[in-house]
């Protein structure tokens, strides 16, 4: 009887380690490509289905479906909420209420909005991130809708994500309390 307790509890341990292990490795899609391409497999559009090469002509992991721009990597942001709660809307303004309906809009063609809603960056970086996303292929974005988008995201992160923006540089605070002034003061358009 107490070799099996010690067989049990050898396996129980084995398991959550093995899960762990897995758990790490599937946080970010890029290390889910990297093991995809080390199997040689090809990655499967969630949306359209087609079976994409691992790996880019020029090497690199291959991120976006070759045939319709989707995402065909996970990222741990995924797993996250995919709004925004209607209480914690409520407290913004009209204009930022207005721009998130763009937001929705735009940024959900490729990955869920779960992916932008849940990631983290100083108002700096989503102004790169933002820009990366209009330029690929078909995304639709106009610049103007870019610029709208990111204030947004700025907005949102002074607005729900209190501990990242106390944490942020002194220059990203400047610039995000900039933007959060900015929108409060605009009409509606
Ligand atoms: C045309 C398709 C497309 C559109 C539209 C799109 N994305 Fe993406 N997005 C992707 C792909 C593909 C990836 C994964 C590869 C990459 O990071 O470039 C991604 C990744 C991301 C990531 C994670 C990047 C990282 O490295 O952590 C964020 C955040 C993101 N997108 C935000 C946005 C926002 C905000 C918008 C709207 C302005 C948007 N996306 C619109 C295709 C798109």
């Amino acid at each position: 009887m107490k070799a099996l307790t010690k067989t049990l509890q050898l396996v129980a341990l084995t398991l959550m380690v093995a899960l762990g292990a897995f758990y790490a490795a599937n946080t970010t899609g890029l290390l889910y490509a990297q093991a995809k391409q080390q199997e040689g497999g090809k990655i499967k559009c969630p949306r359209c289905g087609f079976m994409n090469p691992p790996k880019n002509p020029d090497g690199t992991v291959n991120t976006d479906c070759d045939k319709c721009g989707y995402s065909i990597v996970a990222f741990a942001a995924d797993k996250g909420p995919s709004k925004i709660d209607a209480k914690t809307l409520a407290t913004y303004s009209p204009q930022m209420r207005a721009t998130y309906n763009l937001f929705r809009n735009k940024c959900s063609k490729c990955h869920t909005l779960a992916r932008p809603l849940n990631t983290d960056l100083v108002p700096t970086k989503w102004e790169e991130y933002v820009k990366r996303m209009m330029k690929k292929p078909g995304s639709g974005i106009k610049p103007n809708e870019a610029k709208q988008i990111w204030e947004f995201l700025v907005y949102d992160t002074v607005k729900r994500k209190k501990s990242l923006f106390d944490k942020m540089p002194d220059k990203e605070k400047k610039i995000a309390l900039k933007v959060v002034e900015r929108v409060e003061n605009q009409q509606v358009n």
